[in-house]
């Protein structure tokens, strides 16, 4: 799209914004926070009765609807062909009888208006604003492709499936990793599937894109060796999210893996609940009980062994040693790898 002046001009200011906030607010926030005896017992009323605290949270909020304004603007405005018309190598299957649960409609998830499934543009605004969310960082989808790299173990597979694949930005490292495993990206959102399908034709990438409820994807038991997702489970409320689990190890075949990229506890008290704060002042409403649940546990009561959690850097190195991030001041997502199969 050829945004003009003005248009990139907004999305600037608000890429700028979001970065001031992450490196300028969240440093000064943790600082004062530890100024002020740091590590008491009540850590939220600690972080909430400092100075700095109401601009921070406010920002974030703001800046964040601001973000999808000028976003949703800027797609408005550039109206392209609809999505899922492409030829090539990828299939479709699209399933209009599925019905769309309510904790995912009732949300516009990441404070993004109608979320990612209402409309063709939902996915237009959507990568775009990814883009922005990701502060720039992973323009060229850096670290989709380091989890491919990086997380999965190199093995002769012969059925992958990506779980949430959204428009399909961590469905198309997995099949140039694996080019000769079949491929099944799956979602909810009609409108998301049908980009990833248009790109994957695009890519040359034989991916089959389908929709479909990964708590009963209706996918053959014992089908699939790699179940993978990236940035799925946190948008789950409990329920859904062991049905997830109990799905995933349904559909592995004996010794198949489970590779889950998301986000974990890190052990730093300010950290933490500066995650947990951005998944209620993101609409990410089910991101406080994803991080205070023992997900792990979870993993083995769904029939899964040497189920943990292994950090993860976003920045490109990928899947660290055990849970061990590197320390650094800037306001950043705490990534990390679950890890899990099914035994022989
Ligand atoms: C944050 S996006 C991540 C998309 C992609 N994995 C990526 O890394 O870019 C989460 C995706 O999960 C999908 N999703 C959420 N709940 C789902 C469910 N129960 N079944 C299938 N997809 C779901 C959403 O529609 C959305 O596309």
């Amino acid at each position: 799209m050829q945004a003009t002046l003005d248009e990139r001009g907004r999305l600037d200011f608000v890429l700028t914004l979001r970065r001031r906030w992450a490196d300028v607010l969240y440093p000064a926030l943790h600082s004062q926070f530890e100024q002020d005896g740091g590590h008491a017992a009540d850590v939220r009323a600690a972080v909430h009765r400092q100075p700095l605290y109401p601009w921070f949270a406010f920002l974030e909020r703001a800046s964040q609807k601001m973000l999808w304004r000028d976003v949703s603007d800027v797609v408005a405005a550039y109206p392209g062909a609809q999505h899922g018309n492409s030829s090539g190598p990828a299939t479709l299957k699209l399933d209009p009888n599925l019905p769309l649960p309510s904790w995912y409609t009732d949300w516009d998830i990441h404070v993004q208006p109608g979320g990612v499934w209402r409309n063709d543009a939902s996915a237009d605004v959507y990568e775009l604003g990814a883009k922005l969310v990701m502060l720039g960082v992973n323009d060229d989808y850096t670290f989709h492709r380091a989890f491919t790299a990086t997380a999965i173990p190199p093995r002769n597979y012969r059925c992958i499936v990506d779980l949430g694949c959204g428009f399909g930005k961590s469905t198309w490292p997995l099949k140039r990793a694996f080019p000769n495993a079949e491929v099944i990206g799956l979602d909810l959102a009609a409108p998301c599937l049908r980009m990833a399908y248009d790109r994957a034709n695009a890519a040359d990438l034989a991916i089959c894109f389908m929709q479909a409820d990964c708590q009963a994807t209706g996918l053959p038991t014992g089908s699939v060796d790699l179940v993978t997702s990236t940035m799925l489970i946190h948008e789950m409320p409990r329920p859904a999210l062991i049905a997830t689990l109990r799905e995933a190890a349904r559909l592995l075949a004996p010794g198949g893996l489970l590779r889950f990229l998301d986000f974990t506890r890190t052990g730093d008290a300010f950290r933490d609940l500066a995650m947990a704060e951005h998944g209620e002042r993101n609409n990410e409403p089910f991101m406080p009980g994803l991080l205070a649940a023992n997900i792990p546990a979870l993993c083995a009561e769904a029939g899964l062994i040497n189920a943990r959690w292994v950090a993860f850097d976003e920045r490109g190195a990928g899947r660290l040693a055990e849970k061990a991030w590197p320390q650094r001041a800037e306001w950043h997502f705490p990534w990390a790898v679950l890890e899990a199969e099914k035994p022989q």
